[in-house]
């Protein structure tokens, strides 16, 4: 029987940090609206692009991993913020990371992109049609933002995080899990312009999420609650049984009722939302590797993960953790520095949407 171990892991958050405070500078907003409704304190603004911080946690991971980027089947790159459509970036983060041998795909599930390809890969090596995969969640969010929209520009960061699973007869790695997508439910979280819509209209562009955050809570909050249960009824386990819990890291007040909705153990669940916001695909392995430098992963260690985004998708799977729980090296790739601050970025987001972006909304 194959298994798909977890092997390494890494993460890059970018340097520059965003607070309440300095989003006041640019928006009607005050930091208690923001910490109250959502559980946020600050978030991490990018320098540069997604392919950028995929690269430094990917080669962290593969360091940790102890495996030459060469050396991997795949790359599963899942990100809402893609540099380039065409060709994809999962070939742009090959190039950068040497990954000469590896098959290429972005996919974008919106939040929920990361759960989705952590299951399809690691089924890919279960059944033996790879032996190893880089499975990256990668988003730079905040150049997407239309910053006269106050109630989604707060709650929304940056950052990337890797994980390299690997073939292997221990017992370990994903074993249950459960996606959908919501129907007829499109249209609560959207960029319309965000691909051929605008062009093929020959109108100019705005780039502005269409947000209706209320229904996407109680959404979330069903959805996540039902995977979460299904995963576990399928694998004859109860909620006392599973060590950690990771969910997407959108909101404290949606995690909280998760939580309530599950009768969970608020001990258990892994919370980074308050330092670095929503960066959507990347939340849960961001929290992920958090936890495993926190020493909160055990070997053996049962880990459930949920998460829920635009579509609306869904999704929660279940993984049992392997043996080591320290990583085998590590890489001395940084980002390339910045004296930018964070609300500098923005500002700088800002006057470019201005200049480029038909912006009126
Ligand atoms: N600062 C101050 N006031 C704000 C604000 C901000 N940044 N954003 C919205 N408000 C105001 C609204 O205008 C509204 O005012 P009104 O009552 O005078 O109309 C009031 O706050 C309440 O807005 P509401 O949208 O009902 O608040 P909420 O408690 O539902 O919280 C979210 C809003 C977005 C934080 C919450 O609904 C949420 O987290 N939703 C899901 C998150 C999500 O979808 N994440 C992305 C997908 S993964």
């Amino acid at each position: 029987m194959l298994y798909a171990q977890i092997t390494g892991w890494g993460r890059c958050l970018p340097p520059a940090r965003l607070t309440n405070r300095d989003i006041m500078e640019v928006m009607d907003t005050s930091e208690e609206w923001i910490l109250e409704r959502t559980g946020i304190e600050t978030r991490r603004i990018s320098h540069v692009m997604s392919a950028d911080l995929a690269h430094v946690a990917s080669e962290r991971a593969l360091a940790c991993a102890g495996v030459q980027a060469d050396k991997i089947d795949m790359i599963a790159f899942a990100t809402t913020t893609a540099d380039e459509i065409v060709p994809n970036t999962a070939s742009l983060l090959q190039g950068k990371l040497g990954a000469t041998g590896a098959a290429c795909f972005d996919l974008n599930a919106a939040c929920t992109g990361f759960i989705y390809a952590f299951q399809m890969v690691s089924d890919m090596i279960r059944t033996g049609t790879i032996k190893s995969a880089l499975v990256v969640g990668s988003e730079r969010l905040s150049s997407l933002m239309n910053w006269k929209r106050r109630e989604s520009a707060i709650l929304f960061g940056d950052g990337a995080a890797a994980l390299v699973l690997q073939a292997s007869t221990q017992e370990s790695g994903f074993f249950q899990g459960k996606m959908g997508c919501i129907e007829n439910t499109r249209e609560l979280l959207a960029i319309p312009d965000y691909g051929l819509h605008a062009i093929a209209q020959h109108r100019p562009l705005d780039i502005t999420i269409d947000f209706h955050g209320r229904e996407i809570f109680k959404n979330a909050v069903n959805e996540m609650a039902n995977a979460c249960t299904e995963v576990l009824e399928r694998s004859g386990l109860d909620l006392k049984d599973v060590d950690l819990i990771v969910p997407h890291q959108a909101n404290a007040r949606i995690v909280e009722a998760l939580a309530k909705k599950l009768n969970a153990d608020p001990e258990k669940i892994v919370i980074t939302l308050d330092r670095y916001a929503n960066t959507s695909t990347s939340s849960i392995p961001i929290a992920l590797c958090e936890a495993i430098e926190q020493g909160r992963v055990r070997p053996g260690a049962t880990i459930l993960m949920t998460a829920f985004g635009a579509g609306l998708t869904w999704g929660a799977l279940l993984l049992k953790w392997g043996e080591r729980i320290a990583p085998l090296g590590e890489s001395s790739i940084e980002l390339p520095a910045t004296d930018k601050t964070g609300l500098e970025l923005i500002k700088e987001a800002i006057r470019l949407r201005e200049n480029v972006w038909h912006d009126n909304k």
